[in-house]
């Protein structure tokens, strides 16, 4: 999270976390211990090297309707890892919560973030205003649809 390169398409362009900001985020989401998979943040651990490689999680947006988000260091991009752990979630989530859609944003520049929200089965909505700037809106509802 300190990689400026991680954050050049999030809110965070100009801020990369240091290790207090991180430290704050994880102790934040250990607190809430999350028993429900309708809201979490949860660390990526890459299974042949049992390394810590990044977060993933559901924020909350609308009633019932919250937004899918990941972060992965840089030296694991492009190995398919966001778009398997995106599956994951939605098929887990619908699974075992309530929530009746799962919205994803990015900014309209983020091609690979696009490219993932595509590929786990979202539908492209358009480009609407979400937290102050102009973003690319998919979505996915129970039914796939
Ligand atoms: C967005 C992010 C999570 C994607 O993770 P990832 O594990 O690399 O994603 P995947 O490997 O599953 O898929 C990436 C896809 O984007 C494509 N892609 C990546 N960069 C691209 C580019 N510059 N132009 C075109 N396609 C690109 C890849 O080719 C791949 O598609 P393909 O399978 O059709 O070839 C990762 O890049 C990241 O952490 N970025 C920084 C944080 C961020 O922007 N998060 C999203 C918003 S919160």
């Amino acid at each position: 999270m300190s990689n400026p390169q991680v954050h050049q398409f999030t809110k965070d362009k100009n801020h990369p976390w240091d290790r207090l900001k991180t430290e704050q985020y994880i102790q934040f989401f250990i607190d809430r211990n999350f028993v429900s998979l309708d809201c979490f943040h949860g660390a990526i651990i890459e299974k042949s090297s049992n390394k810590l490689i990044g977060l993933a999680g559901l924020n909350p947006y609308k009633e019932n309707e919250p937004e899918i988000e990941w972060k992965l260091g840089v030296t694991y991009w492009n190995k398919g890892y966001a778009t398997e752990i995106g599956k994951e979630i939605i098929s887990e989530a619908f699974k075992t919560t309530n929530i009746t859609g799962i919205y994803g944003m990015a900014e309209p520049e983020n091609i690979a973030s696009r490219r993932v929200l595509q590929k786990i089965g979202m539908k492209y909505l358009g480009i609407n205003e979400f937290r102050d700037q102009k973003d690319a809106f998919y979505y996915i509802g129970r039914l796939g649809l």
